[in-house]
This record gives C-alpha cells, sequence and structure tokens, in this order.
C-alpha cells in the first residue's frame, strides 16, 4: 500500500518541513531521519558522475508542443508514477518526459490545484499576459473557490500551471535524496535558483516539485551567441551562484543541462542539487590553504623523501590513499578536484562556468572530451602547458608530470585556442573587442589556482558582464503556444 509523505507547501518558514497525509506503514521512513539511515553516504570518491548529454530534448524548446505523441514505455512509467501516490492524478496531470540524467527523469505536468496553495515560488504569476480566449465564457475564478469536483474542463479555462515533477531513482541513497531537498528548501529565496514547490514520498520513492522552466537545448543557441548574449547568460548563472556560493553552497555539477536558460526572454535557472553540499563540511584541510612558504617546505620534505632510493614499489600500501570528494561531470571539474583537494570551496562552480565561457567562444560541444580525469589533466595541461600544471598539482601537494609530447611546457593562450577553433588561425583574422573582454574574463574564471580564481560576486562586477545590460528582453510571440495548445484541448 502506497504511503504518502509531503512538505506542505504553505508553510514556507523553517524547519523544513515534512507531513505526513496517512499514518505510515511499519515499511516507512521519515526522509528526515538521518541517523537510521544504513545507507551511509557513498565514499566521496566513488561519487563521479559520468554524464552524457541527453538526447531527448528533440526539438529547439524543451516543451515543444504538448500534442506530441509521448512513447509507450514512457505512457507506461507515467502511469505507474500517477498510481504510486495516492490523490496524485487530483493534483497533478503528468504530460510528458522531459528530461533523463542520471539520477532522475524529469517530466512537465500540469499543476491542477495551483489555485489552492500558496504560489510565491512562481515567477510569472504577477506579469501575467494570458487573457482567457474569446468566445467562451470565463469566470474569473477566486483563489480559495476551488472544488476538487471542478470537471477538468472548467480547470482548462484557467491559465494552465506547469510544474516540472523530479522523479528520483530509487537507488539514490535516503542522505543525498535528502540533502537534495534541504539544500533546494535553504535556497528557495535565491533568484535565479529553481525553488522546491514540495515533494512527496511513497516507500522508497521521491518525487520533487518545482516549477516548470521553459528553456531551449544549450547545443540548439550556443553557436549563435554573440557577446552581449553571453554576458547576459551568465549574468543570470553568476546572480544564482553569488547566492548559493553566499550561503556557503558548492554546487558541484555546473553545466549547460542544469542550467535552464531560455534565450527570447533572457532568464535562465539553476536547477540540480543532487551534488551539491556544505562547504567545509567534508573538508580536511589541504596544503592549498596553507600560507606559500609553510607549502613550500612541505613539498621540499616530500620531494627529498620520493627522490630517496627505490627498491621498486610496496605490493601492499599501506599509505592511506587520498580521498576527496570528486563528484561531478567530466569535462567540467576543476584543476583542484582532479588533484583531490581536500578542501575545495565554491570555486570550482566558477571553473565549471569557465568551461561552459570557452564552448561559447570555441563554438565546441563538449570542449573538454576525457574518458577519465587523468585524461581531463592532460586535457588542461595541454591547454596551460606543463610548467602552470605542476604549480597547480603542487598546490595540493601533488606532483604533475609527463612525457606526452603534445603537451608542451608553456601550453597556448586561451585567445589562441579560441582562434584555432572557430578556424580563424590561418586566415589571420583576431578576436572582436567584445570577444577580447570575454577572453579576459575567461581567463580569471579559468585560473587554474583557486584562490585567484574570481568570485560569483566579482564576476557580476566584471566589465563583461555589464555587457548587454540594456538590451531589451524579448518575448516571442511563440512564447506561450504550449498554453495555448493545452486551451485547444
Ligand atoms: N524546473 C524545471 N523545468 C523544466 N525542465 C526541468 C526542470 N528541472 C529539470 N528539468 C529538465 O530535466 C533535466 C534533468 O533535471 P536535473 O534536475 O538536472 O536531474 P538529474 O539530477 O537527473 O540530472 C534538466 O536538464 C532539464 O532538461
Ligand atoms: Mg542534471
Amino acid at each position: 500500500m502506497a504511503t504518502i509523505a509531503h512538505a506542505r507547501r504553505r508553510q514556507v518558514q523553517d524547519p523544513f518541513d515534512i507531513h505526513e497525509d496517512v499514518p505510515p506503514s511499519t515499511q516507512d521512513t521519515d526522509m528526515n531521519e538521518h541517523e537510521g539511515d544504513e545507507e551511509v553516504e557513498e565514499e566521496a570518491e566513488e561519487e563521479v558522475l559520468e554524464l552524457e548529454e541527453p538526447d531527448d530534448q528533440e526539438s529547439n524548446y524543451s516543451e515543444s508542443s504538448e500534442e506530441e505523441v509521448v512513447d509507450g514505455n514512457i505512457q507506461h512509467d507515467m502511469e505507474k508514477l500517477a498510481n504510486t501516490y495516492p490523490g496524485f492524478r487530483q493534483r497533478y496531470r503528468l504530460i510528458k518526459r522531459i528530461g533523463e540524467g542520471t539520477f532522475s527523469t524529469v517530466y512537465k505536468a500540469e499543476d491542477l490545484q495551483y489555485d489552492r496553495y500558496d504560489n510565491s515560488w512562481d515567477l510569472d504569476k504577477d506579469n501575467e499576459k494570458w487573457s482567457p480566449p474569446p468566445l467562451k465564457t470565463y469566470s474569473a475564478q477566486s483563489s480559495m473557490a476551488f472544488d476538487a469536483t471542478q470537471s477538468m474542463e472548467q480547470v482548462r479555462r484557467r491559465k494552465p500551471k506547469f510544474v516540472a515533477i523530479k522523479k528520483i531513482y530509487v537507488t539514490s541513497s535516503p542522505t543525498r535524496i535528502l540533502n537534495e531537498l534541504e539544500l533546494l528548501h535553504d535556497l528557495r529565496n535565491c533568484p535565479s535558483v529553481c525553488p522546491l514547490v514540495t515533494a512527496f514520498r511513497s516507500t522508497d520513492q521521491v518525487v520533487a516539485i518545482l516549477p516548470y522552466f521553459r528553456h531551449m537545448d544549450f547545443r540548439q543557441y550556443f553557436r549563435k551567441m554573440t557577446p552581449p548574449d553571453m554576458a547576459i547568460y551568465l549574468r543570470s548563472l553568476f546572480t544564482a551562484l553569488s547566492f548559493v556560493h553566499a550561503r556557503h553552497i558548492l554546487h558541484r555539477d555546473i553545466k549547460p543541462t542544469n542550467f535552464l536558460y531560455d534565450p527570447d526572454t533572457q532568464r535562465g535557472v539553476l536547477v540540480d542539487f543532487g551534488l551539491a553540499e556544505r562547504e567545509g563540511v567534508e573538508s580536511k584541510p589541504c596544503t592549498c590553504h596553507d600560507d606559500p612558504v609553510a607549502r613550500k617546505t612541505k613539498l621540499r620534505a616530500a620531494l627529498h623523501a620520493s627522490l630517496a632510493p627505490h627498491n621498486g614499489y610496496p605490493k601492499q600500501d599501506t599509505r592511506p590513499s587520498r580521498r576527496a570528494n570528486r563528484a561531478g561531470t567530466r569535462g567540467f571539474r576543476a584543476p583542484e578536484v582532479l588533484f583531490k583537494c581536500t578542501e575545495q570551496t565554491t570555486k570550482i562552480d566558477i571553473w565549471s562556468v569557465g568551461v561552459i565561457l570557452l564552448t561559447i567562444l570555441s563554438r565546441r560541444f563538449p570542449f573538454f572530451n576525457s574518458a577519465d580525469d587523468v585524461e581531463a589533466m592532460i586535457e588542461i595541461a595541454t591547454i596551460f602547458g606543463q610548467k602552470r600544471m605542476r604549480h597547480a598539482g603542487q598546490l595540493h601537494g601533488c606532483m604533475f608530470e609527463t612525457t606526452i609530447p603534445t603537451v608542451g611546457s608553456q601550453g597556448f593562450s586561451l585567445e589562441r585556442i579560441i582562434l584555432w577553433s572557430t578556424c580563424r588561425s590561418d586566415t589571420g583574422e583576431v578576436l572582436s573587442d567584445n570577444e577580447k573582454q570575454a577572453v579576459e574574463f575567461l581567463n580569471r574564471c579559468m585560473e587554474l589556482d583557486p584562490s585567484r580564481r574570481i568570485s560569483a560576486d566579482e564576476a557580476l562586477q566584471h566589465p563583461f558582464l555589464q555587457m548587454g545590460l540594456d538590451a531589451p528582453a524579448q518575448q516571442t510571440e511563440g512564447a506561450d503556444d504550449d498554453e495555448m495548445d493545452i486551451l485547444k484541448v
């Protein structure tokens, strides 16, 4: 028998509120029980996420038309999901699958009981442009007048409200699920961060309900972006990060599929706090936080020891292995994550934004394409050169050596890399002034030393992010197509 637990929507104050609708069966564990969890956090080192970019976003806009035929298997999964929770069908009308990640499947659904709740999360409610279609009798419904017996036809006369239903895979550890929901709850008032509306649990199945955010697949627009477009995109992303980082939270998985962006309205929201963590919680001191003199002394001692004569390697190495959180997506991991820094900071997210900007400027996606962390280090070393990479490793007490001939000592400037990748190096073309400013900003995001890397707050003050501030956001006519499709049903 399915039971249901959900965070009440009306109560938005602390603490994180979990409500049981019916008495739990003996099988159930409450979502906020930390202590009883046998399934302790996976070893941080194992927590490696190797994501391929999803291919299910068939059209430019992820929602396209609701009329499209939903694949039989997906339909079956949607039925199953709707049957998992008592009363689900009265609350939500599942429309289609909009995303499939490593830890979840996300569906678009209509929020049938929108009017019954506090909707302070709704970014659009104050500037609704929709007016009822002509020739249909429409009486404005008072927000409290919703009657559960209303027919679907009546519900559809109002502007439909959509949510994204994130069905978290049952294989995710309860600790991780709770961590994601708690962080989202803490971040509920941050601009550009997609807030949590509510969450439900039935036995081991948890779903998070988020406001639906219309966005376009990154691959559809990034090649067309001009420097002012990039600045607007990044300002939105850094606005989110500034709030997240001010709360000492590391997102850990910044990449295009986790920043939902609508090029028409030039609005974006940060999603997916599945790998996020609080700064310092899992940390152990790393030499990167020592003063440079102390670090040098430690390094010399380590180097001295490593130069002592070796008689091969011990079969059973009893030295403790270095454990550090490496969660994230390949190609977006900061050098300090690759070097297993044990005291990572919010700066890891800034590096990942740098990778996004490098992708846009170079018109290549994915820009980094390594199979593992060692290859990822080689890719970074190819650009920045062995010398700087060696220094970056030393910050965290690591030696970096390679005999790969393509990894030069000095590396290349990012400007050169961008000219090459956009096929302009042979023609003698140079970067435009705006692009040069973007590259100057990119250099600040891709500093190998996290302590020198720009912070989100500093980024928001950078001249590059002031670019395009005057450009008016466009609202295309098609923006409300989806809503209209439903009205025609
Ligand atoms: N609030 C939302 N509105 C619209 N689409 C969403 C929303 N949240 C997630 N998605 C879609 O689902 C995908 C996966 O969601 P995400 O939270 O990143 O899950 P995962 O942890 O599985 O990666 C996103 O890339 C996006 O396409
Ligand atoms: Mg994701």
